[in-house]
């Protein structure tokens, strides 16, 4: 018997602190005009000092397990995309693990930046047409501000911190419809941290690994692979692009997604965005748009929503679901 997954509940979390572009002005040779014009963005949220990838990862989490309304004890599997974890083991998934009170069931993290969500929301999908997984939480976390050169106005401007969750159950009807990844790691350059605990403990240990971009070839990439990636979405399940109710997508830049908004001739008003508020959360930034428009209503049960994101490695990939 073939079984599919259904997202029964979202959740987001957004720490309290907010950075202004008007403050961030007074940090690097920027302007709230040049950052709105070229990226969109108007605010950021910034974890507080103390307050960690797992802290926003369970606050997400709960407020998805309150809709979903399962019992904690129906969990039986936990992924946890991040990039930023708070330590270098056990992953951020098995302390979620043990702060919600889950005990037993696999739980692990998924590394593919920005497109992090998607990877985790393929392969919970995939353990859940096998029958090995009944009822998945699925979560983007980060606090990229921790990995971020605060003096370099060319990423600075650009990322924020929060988290967001999905509940999978179950179904005897789709739920996602299909799920599509990619990467090539012959891209790595463009956009890295290229120090990390096997090649630059030291870098790692006094604060010196930050995320590096050359953000104009980044731009250009996205764009040309997210275009490639809704057509292939769409011949996966001989639909039209008329018939989707919703872009779901990564939240970089505001001119990256008009530009697949644009390929999928979607007015902006069918496109959930949330990059003015967020800025780039990475992993987070899907699940935290999706339980916006989930929440005020604009997402409803029967709609067809396009989920689809790029990331450093590069990695990219969709999720077609089923409301
Ligand atoms: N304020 C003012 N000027 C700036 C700033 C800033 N914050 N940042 C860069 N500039 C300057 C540069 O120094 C450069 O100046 P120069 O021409 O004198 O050298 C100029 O602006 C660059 O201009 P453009 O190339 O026209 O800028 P562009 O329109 O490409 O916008 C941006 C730059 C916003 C970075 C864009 O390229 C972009 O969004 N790229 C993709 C970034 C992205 O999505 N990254 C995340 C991918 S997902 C992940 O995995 C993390």
């Amino acid at each position: 018997m073939t079984h599919f997954a259904r997202i029964v509940g979202t959740g987001g979390y957004l720490p309290e602190r907010i950075l202004t572009n008007a403050e961030l002005e007074t940090m690097v040779d920027t302007s709230d005009a040049w950052i709105r014009e070229r990226t969109g963005i108007t605010q950021r949220h910034i974890a507080a000092e103390g307050e960690f990838t797992l802290d926003l990862a369970e606050q997400a989490s709960r407020r998805a397990i309150d809709m979903a309304g399962i019992r904690i004890d129906e969990i039986d599997m936990i992924i946890v995309a991040t990039t930023t974890p708070d330590q270098v083991f056990p992953s951020t998934a098995c302390l979620l693990q043990s702060r919600l009170g889950v005990h037993g069931c696999p739980a692990f993290d998924i590394q593919a930046v920005c497109t992090g969500f998607v990877y985790a929301l393929a392969v919970a999908d995939q353990f859940m047409r096998t029958g090995a997984a009944t009822t998945v939480l699925v979560v983007g976390a980060e606090t990229f501000s921790r990995i971020i050169d605060w003096t370099d106005r060319n990423t600075c401007v650009l990322f924020g911190d929060g988290a967001g969750a999905a509940v999978l159950k179950q179904d005897t009807a789709p739920g996602i419809l299909s799920t599509h990844l990619h990467a090539d790691g012959d891209y790595a350059n463009l956009l890295q941290v290229p120090q990390g605990v096997s090649n630059n403990l030291a870098a790692v240990q006094e604060g010196r690994a930050f995320v590096e971009m050359a953000g104009g070839e980044v731009f250009r990439m996205a764009v040309k692979t997210l275009g490639r990636i809704v057509d292939e979405t769409l011949e996966a399940n001989q639909l039209d692009k008329s018939d989707v109710d919703w872009l779901v997508p990564h939240q970089a830049n505001s001119r990256i997604i008009a530009a697949t908004a644009r390929k999928l001739r979607m007015p902006v008003s069918k496109v959930v965005q949330t990059v003015a508020e967020h800025g780039n959360t990475s992993a987070a930034s899907i699940p935290l748009a999706l339980d916006v428009a989930v929440r005020d209503g604009r997402i409803k049960r029967g709609d067809t929503i396009l989920m689809e994101g790029f990331g450093g490695g590069f990695t990219w990939g969709s999720a077609l679901v089923n409301w």
